[in-house]
């Protein structure tokens, strides 16, 4: 489709030229206890708040209120290759299970503004979880399953939770991951001690509850359904959170990412229509994980606000059992729209280059595949187009802003595709790129890309209780404008090219880690002087970390079984997810003269990427050094 064909450039100049009334007309979509005062606010919050003094509730939107349309359609279907199972929930269904749980947090003390943490695989009742905590105004904090106990009690500690919300394990491919040990050795670890868990006793695994504080989950459902006990949805303020979703800052400790309930449905609900493009009563799939914001905005929330069917899949793209498993789900449950990360992509690539096993399945139902959570490489993107047929749509958002920043509208009609970038902004965001002094620099010049303020509904208006971090991290380096820490260009078409990330962020198959937070780790072994970890290209996940260790005078062992101690040490920390798997013990770092490390060029060499010695280093001979010890590991050097 050409640019003419599009309505995009209509809808985007509509949304500047009134974006209050473009989001005003946007919230009709949404049922409202009470209207906003005001659809913007510009004295409330930081930098203002959308829906002010409107009352809502998000579970009722996402749920109660289709069952009268839609009662006997799936909103859930959960595909678990992993276990074998396949459930399909009506929204009858899930308005029962989710107002019978509610019911059971109630009894469990929990009440509007509690925070509870869901620490849960990929199983329906993680979504029910959600959704029982948005229904009686309680926040949701969601931990990704592969975090470590210590990085689940640095967010318990942070978001002191009434209950924690668990399940006895999870299933990674071929492993059985108990969770109930971390759970047990997280709370230990924190001193915010939750009132109570909940825990779902999965078939693979039972786990044995401690008496005084764990409930069983299925009993305590039970005993309230056989009561008829059901929780009503709680009437929240639009401005009130409805989850904190944790993401890496530039530290071990990560930020409360806050999302309110107004601003969030009405923003996905936006999305998903003009957007990805889908109907309601289609099936919408993002085969991502709760634990991820692209799985509260599109695994959960977006889909059930629009009356699509959810797709929920606990399985890889590769392995469970073979690279045609994203096939079989499309074929089987009449997927529209696939959302996942390009590792997933390259990882099916990896295994069946000809796409062979795709010959055995019916996609007739498929109509586009939306990529996002790392930059999307053109030759990633080009493969998809080839073997699919369909759109292949690259969008650039982030865990703060909770919906995409930029893409190519579908919905609104597709613009001509630009390989390597994720198109133009969508209506709410302005985008620029600025030099260090804050200038805009003009078109095909990279900077640090902005967004001006205010931030759209959907956006995070805050950190969890740390508005001064809010506006440190974000708001301060450029007045006037969000700082995204992403680095990259506008063309002379207005298309984004997102190429980097100008803080010590990394993205490892799609998931967003700290190479800060890695250092600590490293840095807390009684053998490590000093320390420095780098991602390096990885033909799989993009980026993989790569940690550089000098190791204290007198120590007195072999630098292989310290580096095997540090690889064990990342993992018990923060987890599987990290992937650390490379350290490397080196004479010296290199540095600046006033003692900065070098770390951007280390990333040049071992990525083999041009690189020139610094002015401003202090000894140019370690750069070499580093060179030669990247080259006996095999790396490029
Ligand atoms: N619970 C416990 N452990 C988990 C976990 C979870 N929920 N998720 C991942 N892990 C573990 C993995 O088992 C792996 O452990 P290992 O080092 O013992 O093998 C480790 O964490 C790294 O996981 P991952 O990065 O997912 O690598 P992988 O080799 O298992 O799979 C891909 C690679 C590309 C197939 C996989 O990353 C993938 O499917 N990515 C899809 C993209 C995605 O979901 N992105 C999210 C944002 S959109
Ligand atoms: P997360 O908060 O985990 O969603 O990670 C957000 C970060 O992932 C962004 O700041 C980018 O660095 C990166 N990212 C996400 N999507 C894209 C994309 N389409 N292109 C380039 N980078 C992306």
């Amino acid at each position: 489709m050409s640019s003419a064909q599009s309505r995009y450039h209509e809808v985007y100049a509509g949304w500047q030229s009134d974006p209050v009334r473009f989001w005003e007309e946007a919230a009709r979509e949404i049922d409202w206890i009470k209207p906003a005062e005001k659809v913007f606010d510009s004295q409330a919050g930081i930098y203002g708040r959308w829906f002010a003094g409107a009352e809502c509730n998000t579970c009722y939107n996402a749920v109660d209120r289709h069952v009268a349309t839609r009662g006997e359609q799936a909103a859930i279907i959960y595909d678990s290759p992993v276990t074998n199972t396949k459930r399909s929930i009506t929204y009858a269904e899930l308005r029962d299970e989710v107002a019978t749980l509610a019911a059971v947090l109630q009894d469990m003390g929990v009440a509007k503004g509690d925070r509870v943490v869901i620490y849960m695989p990929m199983i329906p009742e993680t979504s029910f979880a959600m959704l029982a905590c948005a229904r009686i105004g309680a926040i949701h904090s969601v931990v990704f399953g592969g975090f470590a106990a210590k990085e689940l009690a640095t967010r318990i500690d942070d978001a002191k939770p009434k209950i924690i919300l668990s399940a006895s394990c999870g299933v990674e491919g071929a492993r059985v991951i108990p969770y109930k040990p971390l759970l047990d050795e997280a709370i230990a670890l924190s001193s915010s001690k939750p009132e109570a868990c909940l825990v779902f006793q999965r078939p693979q695994l039972a786990c044995a509850l401690d008496e005084g504080r764990d409930r069983d989950w299925a009993s305590a459902v039970d005993a309230a359904r056989a009561e008829g006990r059901r929780a009503e949805c709680v009437p929240v303020a639009a401005t009130d959170p409805l989850y904190v979703l944790y993401t890496s800052g530039t530290t071990g400790i990560p930020k409360g990412v806050v999302r309110d309930n107004g601003g969030h449905m009405v923003a996905l609900k936006w999305s998903m229509g003009h957007f990805f493009g889908v109907e309601p009563g289609e099936v919408f799939w993002a085969a991502s994980d709760v634990g991820w914001v692209v799985g509260h905005s599109y695994i959960v929330y977006g889909p059930l606000l629009h009356g699509c069917t959810a797709i929920l899949y606990e399985g890889k793209p590769v392995g469970t059992p073979d690279a045609g498993a994203y096939w079989r789900v499309i074929s089987d449950h009449g997927v529209v729209t696939l959302f996942t990360a390009p590792t997933a992509f390259r990882a099916i690539k990896k295994e069946d280059p000809k796409a062979e096993l795709l010959k055995q399945y019916d996609l007739s139902s498929f109509r586009a595949l939306f990529l996002a959570g790392e930059r999307a490489d053109p030759d990633t993107v080009k493969w998809a187009e080839d073997i699919l047929q369909v759109p292949v749509i690259d969008h650039w958002w982030q865990t703060e802003t909770g919906w995409p920043v930029a893409g190519n509208p579908l919905g609104l009609g597709a613009l001509p595709v630009k390989h390597g970038s994720p198109t133009v902004p969508m209506p709410g965001y302005t985008l620029d790129v600025l030099d260090e002094g804050g200038r805009s620099v003009g078109p095909n010049t990279m900077g640090a890309i902005v967004i001006k303020l205010p931030l759209p509904p959907g956006a995070l208006p805050t950190l969890w209780q740390a508005d001064q971090r809010f506006r440190e991290s974000y708001l301060s380096v450029y007045p006037g404008y969000y700082n995204t820490s992403d680095a990259g260009y506008l063309d002379e078409d207005g298309y984004i090219w997102v190429m980097g990330r100008t803080d010590d962020i990394i993205n490892v198959a799609g998931h967003r880690l700290s190479t800060g937070g890695m250092e600590e780790v490293l840095a807390s072994h009684q053998a490590v002087a000093e320390c420095a970890v780098i991602g390096v290209k990885d033909a799989l996940k993009g980026e993989v970390p790569c940690g550089f260790v000098v190791l204290k005078s007198g120590i007195d062992r072999l630098p292989e079984e310290i580096e095997a101690e540090l690889v064990g040490l990342v993992r018990e920390k923060i987890g599987p997810v990290a992937a650390f798997k490379l350290a490397i013990t080196v004479a010296r770092l290199p540095k600046t003269r006033s003692g900065k490390i070098l770390r951007g060029t280390m990333k040049k060499i071992a990525d083999g990427d041009p690189w020139s010695t610094p002015a401003t280093i202090d000894d140019p001979m370690i750069l070499s050094e580093i060179g030669d010890a990247l080259k006996a590991r095999g790396l490029s050097g």
